[in-house]
């Protein structure tokens, strides 16, 4: 077992005034990190087989077919991806630039523990040359905290976890990248793109139930950490494409009229259908993208797709040195 490094500061003051603040908001939520705990990780990692689920699939086979391109173009001596789950699809890149570094660090950084020792089994065997450093933090709020060195560094954000963050969220994370990268740091970012709405409805509606067993899942994870009551059987499975907006919303929808005791010992209604959203998940135009780069200091150096053109990724450089 490899050892992880907690990189994060924890700020537990808020939490709970956070959660009942969602909870109590006319349009009701849940922090969607608690998605991801040790069941929920490998939860996602049954999602990204489903026949449904074409993104992993699609990015995967785009990484493939450019991992020596894109390597050659961000002279890449180091790795270091947000988010970055079971690193599965990540290997293709780190065997490239192997080719070409005697050495090389990855870093897998991941709210997840379970993530990060996914990781860690994925790769720890690939060879001798590669170090392989696990970082738990939020990267929403541990980011400024990453240190940087001499060394050329390909940042890797994939499977379109960008697409999970809200407008002004996306922009911050982004910005906050661009800030931390050198004049000669690269930043690969892998995003879903707009398509026919009913593949994406199907992506997130898969017939084995997965998807719908990762969302009920954060119903455990929300009453063990906030000793709450919820019960998944009066929730179903939501998850719909809304075109206005771009974007998958995923529920948990009420079944009855039920009452929950919230960490304030208040009690909170949720009524027959009504509806607790646990996250969503952007479809991008090239307009939007070119918007959020522009705001966030970043241009694009090279950009890949597949024959649908239903994923893409994009090369990014800052503009900081322009
Ligand atoms: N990159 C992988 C996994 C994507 S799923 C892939 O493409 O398949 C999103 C990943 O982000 C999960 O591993 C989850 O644990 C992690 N994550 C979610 N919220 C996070 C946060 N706030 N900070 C850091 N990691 C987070
Ligand atoms: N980044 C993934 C995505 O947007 C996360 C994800 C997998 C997800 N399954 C989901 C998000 C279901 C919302 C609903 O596809």
């Amino acid at each position: 077992m490899k050892k992880i490094e907690n990189i994060s500061f924890k700020k537990e003051y808020n939490k709970k005034e956070n959660i009942i603040l969602l909870l109590k908001g006319k349009k009701k939520s849940l922090p969607t990190q608690y998605l991801y705990d040790d069941i929920g990780s490998k939860l996602f990692e049954e999602i990204c087989e489903t026949e449904e689920y074409y993104l992993t699939r699609t990015e995967h086979k785009i990484l493939n077919s450019n991992a020596s391109d894109i390597i050659k173009i961000s002279s890449a001596e180091e790795l270091f991806e947000f988010g970055s789950g079971s690193s599965k699809k990540t290997k293709t890149l780190i065997l490239s630039a192997l080719k070409k570094n005697n050495h090389l660090t990855y870093f897998s950084f991941d709210i997840s523990s379970k993530a990060l020792t996914m990781s860690h089994d994925e790769l720890s065997k690939i060879s001798e040359n590669l170090n392989v450093r696990l970082l738990k933090g939020d990267f929403n709020s541990d980011i400024t905290r990453i240190k940087t060195n001499k060394k050329k560094r390909l940042y890797l954000f994939l499977g379109s976890t960008l697409g999970n963050f809200n407008d002004k969220v996306a922009i911050n994370f982004l910005q906050n990248i661009s800030n931390l990268m050198n004049k000669q740091d690269s930043f690969l970012l892998g995003v879903d793109k707009v398509k026919d709405e009913n593949i994406i409805n199907l992506a997130y509606n898969d017939k084995k139930g997965i998807t719908k067993k990762f969302n009920e899942n954060i119903l455990n994870v929300i009453n063990k950490e906030y000793k709450l009551n919820f019960n998944k059987n009066n929730f179903l499975h939501n998850a719909i494409y809304n075109s206005e907006k771009s974007q998958i919303e995923m529920y948990l929808e009420s079944t009855v009229l039920q009452s929950i005791k919230l960490p304030n010992n208040e009690y909170l209604n949720i009524k027959k259908g009504e509806k607790i959203l646990t996250e969503i998940s952007r479809k991008f135009s090239d307009e939007t993208l070119k918007r959020l780069f522009n705001k966030s200091d970043l241009h694009v150096a090279q950009s890949y797709t597949d024959t649908k053109k239903y994923f893409s990724l994009y090369l990014l450089k800052t503009k900081k040195y322009l």
